[in-house]
């Protein structure tokens, strides 16, 4: 949905009509309350920061008195806007040139360029700078080969987050450290009414939310956190109208997973409020099933609510499980795509025998290739050892598997006439795929969860209009650009029985699914919105509640917004994106998966490990990251270093 911008007629004064209003405005709060009285709102005043005076910083302070005293040796510096509100707040007492004079004669490292540059505006050349892809680690490493720090005393210069890693790091190798937290906005001295603020929010107590600045946004979702009401927080919002002031504060509620409903023509307080009173009755209408005059047509609603009406199973807490409902977990979970396959003797062993769709449908051998690989590797979840394309056995359109040239298909669907003649599918012809779920579930079920799986409409409707593997996708979208209402038709068929197969896999003891749109890539925006969004979300939506949806693609980097939209509890990420960007764009309401590119797994285990490390990274420690590759393992792939990377990721991550 689509920020509205306020319609500029002055005549009459749009009201609220009773509703209650929330606003976290600070500085002019009771000036937000009396514009929403006046506007008919029943105003709930949450102030959410507290401008910090600079002369009340006092960690800066204590850490220029100390620089001054020769009593530092080194300095780290963090972040840019860190380093310039530091000096800001050291000119308060101290001479700039003092402070210029005697960083110079200390040694200073920058993490990365912004530091650097705040710096050299000050006349400061830093001394070590951290290279790409300047996280701690990279510091770390640039420092320790630069000088030894055993017994140094080090000043952490660092901006509103602490780096814990860092500074166990600097303290494991005999560093004395000093923290220079340097804050401009901090919570309200009162923190009491925004809590209760947002406790009526998560308990569906309140109407609009009036958001005046993106510091707001922050601190208002880290209270919520705090309160361990962070998810209730958001869906109360999300059933709620949210006014935010620009441009700037909507793409923080947006990273946040907080959708925009209503921006101002003209960044002010007034201008909000009246906006917020002018749409605020249809869009709480709208979304809490009145009036449908904002929500997007045609899109089914992919609201499923993870949690709801499921049995807690002994599973219930597995890492793998709290991931993808983006709890805190002691470790990040990991499995691979494709984790069953050539590369692995123990699958070459059994390949030797039997055919692949052979070993597709004989429950025992798929059964007992799932568990080996769960076995072999240390992995925190299974994947039934199945294919995207098993649904085009009952539509009898030919599939069969060419030594060497993967999948074929002789009878293409590509006219309307083709796709009536393929008979109406049942799942239940897919019923080897449920039982070979059932072993795997009675042998390994009580410890590991176990993955479903199915291809996503666009992804098989590729096979099935090439009639195999393609590069450009020529076919498929001349199908779609030519006769559209065929390929809708195509489409609406293959979502049906995708959702009836996943659905069919979740009963038989499938604990979490994943859908495979793996060359949707391929893909502008335009035509993904129009030609698969509706059809990918309409599985999703069938999907039973509880269980969660891995929405996974390759090459999604300008589709994942639009795959967020459509839907899927976590969102699976390729290595062509980097992972804490890709999550900053989707917002943390979403989980993530990814993102180590396959081909790193054949370089040496000491790169690899780096490589997993930056990922990790990355993704910061937040809840909610599952580890993967950002696509299938390659056959000739060494299993020592899939093993060691399962190693290294449970390692280094745990908490
Ligand atoms: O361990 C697991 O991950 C589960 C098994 C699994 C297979 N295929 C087994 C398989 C999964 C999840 C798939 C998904 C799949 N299949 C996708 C989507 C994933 C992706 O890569 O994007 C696609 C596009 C297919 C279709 C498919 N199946 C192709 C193109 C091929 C031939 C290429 C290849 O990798 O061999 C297959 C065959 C296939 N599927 C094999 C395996 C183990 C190899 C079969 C053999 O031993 O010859």
């Amino acid at each position: 949905m689509g920020p509205v911008s306020e319609a500029s007629s002055e005549e009459g004064s749009p009201s609220f009509g009773g509703l209650r209003v929330v606003a976290f405005e600070s500085r002019m709060a009771a000036e937000a309350a009396r514009m929403i009285e006046r506007h008919g709102g029943r105003a709930i005043v949450a102030p959410a920061m507290r401008e910090v005076p600079l002369e009340q910083n006092h960690a800066a302070l204590e850490f220029a008195d100390r620089l001054l005293k020769g009593e530092i040796d080194i300095a780290i510096f963090l972040t840019g806007i860190g380093v310039r509100a530091l000096l800001q707040a050291i000119e308060t007492r101290h001479s700039r040139a003092a402070i210029t004079a005697a960083l110079a004669r200390i040694v200073t490292v920058v993490r990365g360029p912004k530091p650097a540059r705040a710096l050299r505006d000050l006349g400061i050349e830093p001394g070590i700078a951290a290279p790409e892809p300047n996280t701690w680690r990279e510091l770390l490493a640039a420092l320790t080969a630069a000088t030894s720090i055993k017994g140094k005393r080090i000043a952490v210069q660092e901006y509103g987050v602490s780096n814990r890693e860092l500074i166990a790091a600097l303290e494991a190798r005999g560093a004395r450290v000093m923290i220079v937290p340097v804050y401009r906005w901090t919570l309200p001295a009162d923190p009491g009414p925004l809590r209760a603020a947002l406790r009526e929010i998560a308990a569906g107590g309140a109407d609009v939310a009036i958001f005046t600045s993106s510091n707001q946004v922050t601190n208002v979702m880290q209270t919520a956190e705090a309160e361990g009401i962070g998810d209730d927080v958001r869906r109360g919002l999300g059933a709620m109208a949210v006014a935010s002031i620009g441009p700037v504060c909507s793409a923080e509620l947006r990273a946040q997973g907080i959708a925009v409903d209503v921006e101002p023509e003209h960044p002010k307080l007034g201008h909000l409020v009246r906006a917020a009173a002018e749409r605020a009755g249809a869009i709480v209408a709208a979304k809490r099933g009145g009036a449908s005059a904002i929500v997007v047509a045609s899109v089914p609603a992919a609201q499923r609510k993870l949690g709801e009406n499921v049995r807690r199973s002994p599973l219930w807490d597995h890492p793998m499980m709290r991931a993808c409902r983006r709890e805190p977990v002691p470790y990040t979970p990991i499995w691979l795509m494709r984790q069953a396959g050539r590369y692995m003797p123990e699958y070459r062993r059994v390949r030797d025998r039997h055919g692949f769709l052979e070993m597709c449908r004989r429950p025992e051998l798929a059964a007992e290739v799932t568990v080996t690989t769960v076995e072999r590797l240390g992995v925190d979840a299974a994947i039934i050892f199945a294919d995207i394309l098993l649904p085009l056995i009952p539509m009898e359109v030919g599939l069969h598997f060419e030594k060497g040239d993967g999948p074929v298909i002789d009878r293409r669907i590509r006219s309307a006439g083709d796709l009536e003649r393929t008979p109406p599918v049942d799942v239940a012809a897919l019923g080897f795929v449920a039982d070979a779920i059932k072993l795997v579930v009675a042998a390994i079920g009580a410890k590991t969860p176990l993955i479903g799986f199915a291809g996503a409409p666009f992804t098989l409707a590729s096979y099935l209009v090439e009639g195999g593997s393609s590069r450009q996708y020529q076919a498929t979208k001349t199908l779609m650009y030519k006769q559209p209402e065929t390929w809708h038709r195509l489409m609406e068929m293959l979502a049906r029985v995708t959702a009836a197969y996943l659905n069919m896999q979740i009963e038989a003891g499938a604990n979490i699914v994943q859908l495979f749109d793996s060359w949707v890539g391929s893909l502008g925006p335009d035509d993904y919105r129009r030609f698969v969004l509706p059809h990918t979300a309409s599985v999703i939506s069938q999907i039973l509640p509880g269980v969660p949806v891995i929405h996974f693609g390759t090459i999604t980097g300008n589709l994942l917004e639009l795959m967020r939209e459509a839907g899927g509890d976590v969102i699976g990420l390729d290595w062509r994106v980097n992972l804490a960007e890709a999550w900053a764009r989707l917002g943390y309401g979403v989980a993530v998966q990814g993102n180590l590119d396959p081909i790193a797994l054949f370089a040496d285990v000491p790169e690899i490990r780096a490589r997993a490390g930056a990922i990790l990274d990355q993704a910061g420690g937040r809840p909610g990251h599952i580890f993967n590759l950002g696509h299938g393992i390659l056959p000739e792939t060494p299993v020592d270093h899939v093993i060691a990377l399962v190693d290294s990721v449970h390692e280094m991550s745990r908490r």
